[in-house]
């Protein structure tokens, strides 16, 4: 299946009254059955919580603070969706469709509580869960879907308010997603983290997910990595600021994916 073949928006089809893209809610038993190796860590954020920053993060504290090694492939190259199942040249690595070959894989396991449950009692290294407020979620969502031509389209501002709300978005609910995490967090190895602080303090967030990973750096390493994962670096970095998907798929004229980050 080639993308050329297949018009955009990717068709959607709920599961478990939860909105999906047909591929996802097809693959849904692989990514529900995907074992992870005792290495594996997961990333996990409802959409626009801050992924792909958490990604990047997590990446230079893997190789040390080495900017040009994180600047070997795409983020979604790097940290592969678990449970975006598109044969796409862009998702090479994704997980489900084959050996995941990396440690670490970015999932949002859309559908309730009890994939959270399921997830969480994984063989996972551990899972760091990243969670940004409903307004500021709601208007990045809101903007990525207008720039994305692969998600179904936003419409009219005041009713993607009324649809995000409802969780008739892809990926459900915003609430059941924070609060599902949250619920499992006490019981499972998750380190729950919120946007809003790392922005106040990246140093100190930083400095948790260290110790979560139980890794140990130098000042030099740590000011490298707040330094290099600063919006205004990320937003120049092609390898994480999504430019070199086609303008097909994302329209960074209509909104850039590195928007505002405030
Ligand atoms: P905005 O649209 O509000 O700017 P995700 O990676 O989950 O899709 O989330 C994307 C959001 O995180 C975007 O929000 C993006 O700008 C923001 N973001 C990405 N990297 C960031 C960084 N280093 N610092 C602050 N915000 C960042």
């Amino acid at each position: 299946l080639q993308l050329e073949e297949k018009p955009l928006p990717l068709e959607t089809k709920e599961l478990n009254g939860i909105l999906m893209t047909k591929m996802m809610s097809d693959n849904w038993d692989k990514i529900w059955n995907f074992q992870a190796k005792p290495d594996d860590l997961l990333i996990a954020t409802y959409t626009k919580a801050g992924t792909t920053w958490t990604q990047e993060i997590v990446d230079m504290i893997h190789n040390d603070g080495d900017v040009q090694k994180c600047q070997r492939a795409n983020t979604f190259d790097r940290h592969p969706f678990i449970e975006w199942t598109l044969p796409l040249p862009l998702n090479s690595g994704t997980c489900p469709a084959g050996p995941c070959g990396t440690v670490t894989c970015a999932g949002r396991f859309a559908p309730g509580r009890r994939v959270t449950e399921t997830i969480s009692k994984g063989n996972w290294k551990g899972i760091i869960y990243m969670a940004r407020n409903a307004k500021d979620s709601l208007v990045s969502y809101y903007h990525f879907s207008r720039m994305n031509k692969m998600f179904p389209d936003p419409g009219p501002w005041e009713e993607y308010i009324e649809a995000f709300k409802a969780g008739k978005v892809l990926w459900g609910s915003w609430y059941d997603h924070v609060r599902g995490w949250w619920d499992a967090k006490d019981r499972h190895r998750i380190l729950y983290l919120f946007y809003e602080d790392m922005k106040e303090d990246p140093k100190r967030e930083i400095q948790k997910i260290l110790k979560f990973l139980e890794k140990d750096i130098s000042e030099e390493v740590l000011n490298k990595i707040i330094h290099h994962t600063s919006f205004d670096v990320m937003k120049q970095n092609p390898m994480a600021n999504y430019t070199t998907i086609p303008t097909s798929m994302m329209d960074h004229s209509i909104s850039p994916f590195m928007r505002k980050g405030a």
